[in-house]
């Protein structure tokens, strides 16, 4: 394969993984995933990531307590080999922090996926019971988590857009538009009962 299939080849097999089978990540692989991470590009250089590891099963348990989406709870993150929760210091220089954080974390599972190793972003997190947890420093912002391990059957494979859709040569064409981009909120009774269920919960 040409260098430039195999990273096409290595982006369209990374999935969002979310059955784990509770195998330990060697080191050397969780090193290689976390060099990956180190080497993304970052406005200024600014370098503003810190990475927390976090191999040991109830401390992995206890975080997926804290992730949780209305009343789905990310599981698979209890079941995962490791997670790593990607921080970001909004004063180490750059304005791009966030974007700085989450091109690291892309570049950590495509590192995975790789390595053979399954990975799922997980966005729906509780910030400040994370931060509590693994002592993270309050002036640090916590970007995101990513939960890594050896994956259980086989994810499928969530459709994408076609190319035709969404680039755009020279100028924009609007007339290509594929109708996505304003999600309408939803509303009716459901949605007052989700709120009325968040409120109660105190959930994100
Ligand atoms: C910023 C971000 C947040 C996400 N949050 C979650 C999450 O909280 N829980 C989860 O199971 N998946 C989460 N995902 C995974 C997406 O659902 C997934 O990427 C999308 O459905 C496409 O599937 P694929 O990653 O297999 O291509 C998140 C992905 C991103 C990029």
């Amino acid at each position: 394969m040409k260098e430039s299939e195999i990273v096409l080849d290595i982006i369209k097999r990374r999935r969002s993984v979310r059955r784990f089978d509770g195998a330990t990540i060697p080191k050397e692989a969780m090193e290689q995933i976390l060099e990956a991470g180190r080497w993304a590009p970052s406005g200024a250089n600014a370098q503003p990531w810190r990475f927390v590891v976090v191999t040991q099963k109830e401390k992995l348990s206890a975080i997926s307590d804290f992730c949780y989406y209305k009343l789905f709870k990310s599981r698979h993150v209890g079941e995962a080999g490791a997670a790593v929760v990607i921080c970001a210091d909004p004063e180490a220089g750059s304005k791009t922090y966030t974007i700085d954080a989450a091109i690291a974390g892309t570049n950590m599972t495509l590192m995975a996926t790789s390595l053979g190793i399954g990975s799922c972003w997980i966005g729906a997190f509780r910030e400040e019971k994370l931060k509590e947890l693994l002592h993270i420093p309050a002036e640090l912002k916590i970007i995101a988590l990513i939960a890594f391990g050896y994956e259980v059957g086989k994810a499928s494979v969530p459709p994408r857009l076609p190319l035709s859709s969404i680039a755009h040569y020279e100028t924009y064409d609007a007339e290509n538009e594929p109708g996505i981009i304003t999600k309408k909120k939803s509303s009716g009774p459901f949605s007052v009962f989700g709120k009325l269920l968040r409120v109660l919960f105190n959930r994100r």
